[in-house]
């Protein structure tokens, strides 16, 4: 099947940092269609061959692994072409469509990797060249918006030119091999759906721990801060693969009102539950596996007196049968003292003891995203007591794990997640990408939280860097009787 991706950012930073370094990979692989074309947009004048050298240059700064030798190169280059526009200058989307329309591919895919200020408008121009007919599929990245009503006005005006089916917005958690892993987990296997509920589940644990701080995106990231950047999209979507009814199939449509269903479920917030259940901390100058690290306030591009979020943990419900009274923890953060991504299911204890068990142990089913990646499961077994002159088995459990590494089993037939993304977008796949619906319900959900910061006069709690965030992140939970993973 025959393609033409266009890549609006074509010189941008996601372009070559994440979308280039993915599209070789499916390129190596042999998984990238046969018959495709792959033309960047960028504002510079510039040659296919100046933008094949630029791609190049690139590469040297991607994981040696992920680099092309000189000759695969060559022939990946073969692929790219360049294309200057204007991106607010129709005219220039007739140069677009004729460049398209010669050619006439059975697939042509705009992505969207530009400020979201510009989606209306490309999506506009592009629609008054009749560039989006049927073959046309439309890519958008995050940030959609920054709150309910932009992104609104967002679904609405590329709605008005094309309908949802041709709409992919990427969430790229969704397409890390860790997350399709749970969908498997829960419904290609029958184990633990019996026990997927609140009579066996005491609480569910979503961590997204980054050491990195806000790196070179400082402007960006103080007017966005963490509850855009990671809850409203990333975490609430692994939310929704935890919590979600067993979809009655695998489409598209199946699997993204099942998430719908758990996003409109979300306990409303309270005056109390905003005060009592948010925690929003910021990084204060500290440690990052030993070498010292700058404070937010101090990184460029950031207002020294910001009282932008770069943690938040908080407590959701989803109140429905399954789940009520269930607290759904979630945690993220940069400068944390890790990088480290995991979802912990904690099971309730036994309903009476006969054993001794250490403080705190339990059964518990992790489920590692990153940098692990695999399974975990927590049980308790009786350990046999080696001391001199015992002879019996010891009356007090110890706690032992089963550990699957799908990263050992898999290894090299793993598929990164903008890889997965881009051919799934290509093959006209939506399982994998957020429906405006949904969106807009983790933004409703999530607004509240907002404008409650807005008002607060207290502003984000210091945390140093290198550390688990705010001690009132651990408070709030402790208020449960419960713990962080790494306190357990
Ligand atoms: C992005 C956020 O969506 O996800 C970044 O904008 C964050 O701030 C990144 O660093 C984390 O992604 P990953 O795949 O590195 O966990």
């Amino acid at each position: 099947m025959s393609f033409d991706l266009v890549l609006f950012g074509g010189t941008g930073d996601l372009t070559w940092r994440k979308l280039m370094p993915a599209l070789f990979q499916a390129f190596r692989h042999g998984s990238l269609p046969k018959e495709g074309r792959i033309v960047g947009v960028g504002r510079e004048a510039m040659s296919d061959a100046q933008y094949r050298e630029l791609i190049r240059s690139r590469f040297d700064s991607v994981e040696l692994a992920k680099r092309p030798t000189g000759d695969e190169f060559e022939r990946f280059a073969a692929l790219l072409h360049y294309l200057r526009m204007d991106l607010s200058e129709p005219a220039d989307y007739q140069q677009l469509a004729s460049l398209l329309q010669a050619r006439q591919a059975g697939t042509v895919v705009m992505y969207l990797a530009t400020a979201p200020a510009l989606f209306t408008g490309i999506c506009e121009n592009m629609a008054a060249v009749g560039l989006n007919g049927p073959q046309t599929r439309v890519v958008l990245e995050k940030p959609l918006g920054h709150d309910l009503a932009s992104n609104r006005a967002i679904n609405e005006a590329v709605l008005r030119v094309l309908p949802e089916k041709q709409i992919f917005r990427i969430d790229h958690y969704l397409g890390k091999p860790s997350v399709q892993n749970l969908f498997a987990l829960r419904f290609g296997n029958s184990l633990f759906e019996p026990l997927w509920r609140r009579e066996t589940i005491a609480n569910i644990q979503i961590t997204i721990a980054e050491e990195l701080g806000v790196e070179k995106r400082g402007a960006f990231y103080d007017s966005t801060g963490a509850l855009r950047d990671m809850v409203q999209n990333h975490a609430l979507q692994l939310l929704c693969a935890i919590g979600m009814e067993p979809p009655i199939n695998s489409h598209a449509d199946a699997i993204r009102d099942e998430k719908l269903k758990v996003l409109r479920s979300l306990k409303a917030w309270t005056p109390e539950t905003l005060k009592q259940h948010v925690i929003r901390g910021q990084y204060a100058a500290g440690n990052i596996d030993g070498e010292p690290v700058k404070g937010y306030l101090q990184e460029t591009g950031v207002n020294p007196e910001s009282r932008t979020e770069t943690f938040v943990a908080l407590r959701a419900e989803i109140a429905n049968w399954r789940w009520a009274g269930v607290p759904f923890y979630i945690r993220t953060g940069k400068r944390l003292a890790d990088r480290d991504a995991h979802i912990e299911v904690n099971f309730r204890p036994t309903p009476h003891a006969i054993f001794k068990s250490p403080q705190g142990a339990g059964n518990r089913l992790v489920i590692n995203l990153q940098p692990k990646d695999g399974l975990e499961l927590h049980l308790l077994a009786q350990g046999q007591d080696n001391r001199q002159g015992a002879r019996t088995a010891s009356q007090t459990l110890a706690p032992v794990q089963l550990d699957l590494d799908f990263d050992k089993r898999f290894g090299t037939e793993r598929v990164g997640a903008y890889e997965r993304l881009l051919l799934d977008v290509i093959d006209g796949r939506l399982n994998l990408f957020v429906r405006s619906d949904e969106q807009e319900e983790a933004w409703r959900w999530v607004e509240p939280v907002l404008d409650a910061w807005k008002h607060d006069a207290v502003g984000p709690r210091p945390y140093t860097a290198g550390t688990w965030g705010p001690s009132a992140s651990s408070a709030m939970i402790a208020r449960d009787n419960h713990w962080w993973s790494e306190e357990s």
